[in-house]
């Protein structure tokens, strides 16, 4: 491909990164999906020369090697590592800065934001600490500067997730990044509903930015990976020798797909983004709602945050209904005949789920008024979506 000097828009970029051969002759648009073990090399002294990434199918081939380089360029990274799903990237993170981090002294220290997606709060709480003694201290994901009255000299990781999936609290992330950084501690942040697009952790502070690729990034609702983008060489390094030591990796048909998904994730986010909008402020003048938990509303707490270090919002938000019966909120949900119900999010598709079965908190209670539903706005039109709310919503009236 031809390279152009001049600075490219979001959209540009995000078609152009990641296109180039990775070891392959190929003059096709896309990567070659090659699938390999084994790599043939021409004389017995290159075996070992250390000379070429591309030695071992578990390293990458073209489409897993394109598809770090796309991500790298869109999340501003020194590096990127690829995971079997995001739950792994989370999971991986923050085994590879809590047991290297030179600060795991007995007991470790953990700093995690009580909104944390559910599988990962398990994670922490089973095997970081039941398991391998480390303390995991939960924390308000508003906290701001005072988080800087949690840190001790045993902290080894500050992991965040705004906003939380569920429950929408946006965390002051330059400020967080700020005390981190005084006191040496990595910051981990699962950057799921920003994408990397709406959202620049690494240019904000923050260590690592965390994705469930299976969401956004595919947005097909077709594969299950993750991806952990480092700020720099040092974090980059540390996430690296993690990843090569215990062996992760993703396939390549799986890499290709993430990567075709990704071509189309901007005009597919700012299209959401605009829906999921529209519906929220039309939920918001319901008499059935209480709150709209959407950051882009101006009523929503932290919209001024969010409007400060967002460049927009995705489709996925939170609707906390006037006191009803969990059949009632069931019911309303069966009557939605555009929505599917089912876990996950980001794909094209709009899928609405009840939240309050998946809420776990300790550090700041979830005390809402009324029960909490979630809706990821799907590419459908969007006064279609709308009206298949509101006929549901007659058997909560
Ligand atoms: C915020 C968030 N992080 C991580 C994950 C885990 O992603 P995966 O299903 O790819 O493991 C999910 C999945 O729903 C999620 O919602």
């Amino acid at each position: 491909m031809k390279k152009t000097d001049k600075p490219l828009g979001a959209h540009t970029r995000l078609l152009q990164s990641g296109r180039t051969n990775f070891g392959t002759s190929s003059d096709l648009v896309n990567p070659p999906i090659e699938r390999a073990s084994t790599i043939l090399f021409e004389r017995a002294e290159d075996l070992y020369s250390g000379k070429t990434r591309r030695h071992y199918g578990r390293i990458g081939t073209a489409s897993q090697e394109a598809l770090r380089a796309a991500i790298a360029d869109l999340e501003g990274a020194a590096d990127v590592v690829l995971t079997p799903s995001g739950l792994a990237a989370c999971t991986m993170a923050l085994l590879a800065v809590c047991t290297t981090s030179g600060r795991s002294k007995n007991p470790a220290h953990v700093l995690i934001a009580d909104c944390v997606y559910g599988p990962t709060r398990a994670f922490c709480n089973d095997i970081l600490g039941k398991q391998n003694g480390l303390e995991i201290e939960y924390f308000d994901p508003r906290i701001g500067a005072q988080i800087a009255d949690k840190v001790r000299p045993e902290t080894c990781a500050i992991f965040l997730e705004s906003p939380g999936s569920l429950t929408f609290e946006i965390s002051d992330l330059p400020v967080i990044a700020k005390v981190a950084q005084a006191h040496n501690i990595p910051t981990l942040i699962d950057n799921t509903w920003g994408a990397g697009w709406f959202l620049k952790p690494l240019a904000l502070g923050i260590d690592y930015s965390i994705e469930a690729a299976t969401k956004y990034h595919t947005g097909h609702s077709d594969v299950i990976m993750g991806a952990i983008a480092a700020r720099d060489a040092k974090s980059a390094a540390r996430i690296n020798n993690y990843n090569r030591l215990t062996g992760m990796t993703v396939s390549p048909d799986d890499a290709y797909l993430v990567l075709r998904g990704m071509r189309t994730m901007g005009v597919r986010l700012d299209r959401q983004q605009q829906s999921a909008l529209k519906i929220a402020k039309w939920l918001s003048a319901r008499d059935e709602v209480v709150q709209v938990l959407h950051p882009a509303l101006p009523e929503h707490p932290d919209h001024a945050i969010w409007k400060r270090d967002f460049d927009g919002a995705a489709g996925l938000f939170g609707v906390i209904f006037k006191p009803t019966s969990p059949q009632k909120i069931n019911a309303f949900l069966d009557n939605l005949a555009l929505f599917g119900l089912g876990f996950s999010w980001g794909g094209y598709e709009s899928l609405a789920i009840p939240c309050d079965p998946q809420i776990t908190r300790t550090a700041k209670p979830w005390d809402a008024p009324g029960p909490l539903v979630r809706f990821n706005i799907g590419l459908e039109d969007v006064d279609d979506l709308i009206g298949d709310i509101e006929q549901a919503l007659a058997v909560l009236a």
